[in-house]
């Protein structure tokens, strides 16, 4: 596995194994790898002939400074899961590799980024669009990989795709949960032992609320009875439980046939923000 730390390096390598009829494969990550990072990884590798991961924790997408300061780096270990995970050029870069001078130009994704993770986090999808569109002019990947976990994010890339004209095909992959449900996520490691064992509720009412949407319970309700599932455990701060369209994130007020739903869910647990999400067809 190359590791590259410069935009010049990744860029001249890139260019050439495209020029020699190599088919690339880009996974993003802001590093402390799990087996759903792995898991895009994996996939990338059956189906590429190169495996380009980043791993920048990319400030301008933070709006909270200490969640900024407090994401978990291990370097070392992320290099260390790489490799044998398929993974043949690791790239990671310096804060100001990536940014030499601050980014000026401003994303503006509309209606998509006016609700959950865009509402409650300004300039979240400006900072996640700026780094993304850079890795695919650096990386030029045939492919690139995201999970649903962050279910919004994949919509936000979804346009820049779209709106940009990338030549690249997006592949999503399911959010891997630990075995008690919870979702994957690299913020997890900062969980108390108590909030550890606490954690696995916000699915367990994501699942709840499934089966109510399923059954045709009206979506204020299932909002409703959601945040109060949740607010059984004091230790939990809910910042928003959304039934949303999972084409338009828009909330919805009722169903139509054909039309997913997606669920999506923030709260706050011991100081660390959680969110997950459960498309229901
Ligand atoms: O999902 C993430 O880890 C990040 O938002 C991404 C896509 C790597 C951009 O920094």
């Amino acid at each position: 596995m190359l590791i590259f730390t410069t935009a010049a390096e990744l860029r001249a390598y890139a260019e050439q194994a495209r020029a020699a009829g190599r088919r690339l494969g880009l996974v993003p990550t802001m590093g402390a790898l799990h087996e759903g990072h792995l898991q895009l990884v994996r996939a990338a590798a059956q189906a590429c002939d190169e495996v380009i991961a980043s791993v920048f924790v990319n400030p301008t997408q933070f709006n909270n400074p200490d969640d900024l300061r407090l994401y978990p780096r291990l370097p070392e270990q992320d290099a260390a899961a790489l490799a044998p995970a398929g993974c043949t050029v690791l790239f990671m870069p310096t804060v100001s590799e990536v940014y030499p001078q601050p980014a000026v130009l401003r994303f503006d994704f509309g209606a998509l980024e006016q609700v959950m993770e865009g509402a409650h986090r300004p300039g979240h999808f400006n900072g996640v669009a700026t780094v993304v569109s850079k890795l695919f002019h650096l990386a030029r990947p045939h492919v690139a990989y995201f999970g649903q976990k962050d279910f919004q994010q994949v919509a936000i890339v979804r346009q820049l795709i779209a709106d940009l004209s990338f030549d690249l095909k997006l592949v999503v992959f399911p959010t891997v949960r630990e075995v008690d449900g919870l979702a994957m996520s690299s913020r997890n490691a900062r969980l108390s032992p108590a909030a550890r064992a606490v954690a696995p509720l916000l699915y367990q009412v994501l699942q709840q609320a499934a089966t109510q949407v399923r059954l045709g319970v009206p979506p204020a309700q299932v909002q409703q009875q959601a945040l109060a599932a949740l607010a059984q455990e004091s230790a939990f701060i809910p910042e928003y439980i959304e039934v949303a369209d999972a084409h338009s994130l828009q909330p919805i007020t009722s169903y139509e046939a054909g039309r997913p739903v997606v669920l999506c869910v923030a709260a706050h647990l011991g100081g660390v923000r959680l969110i997950d999400n459960m498309v229901v067809e």
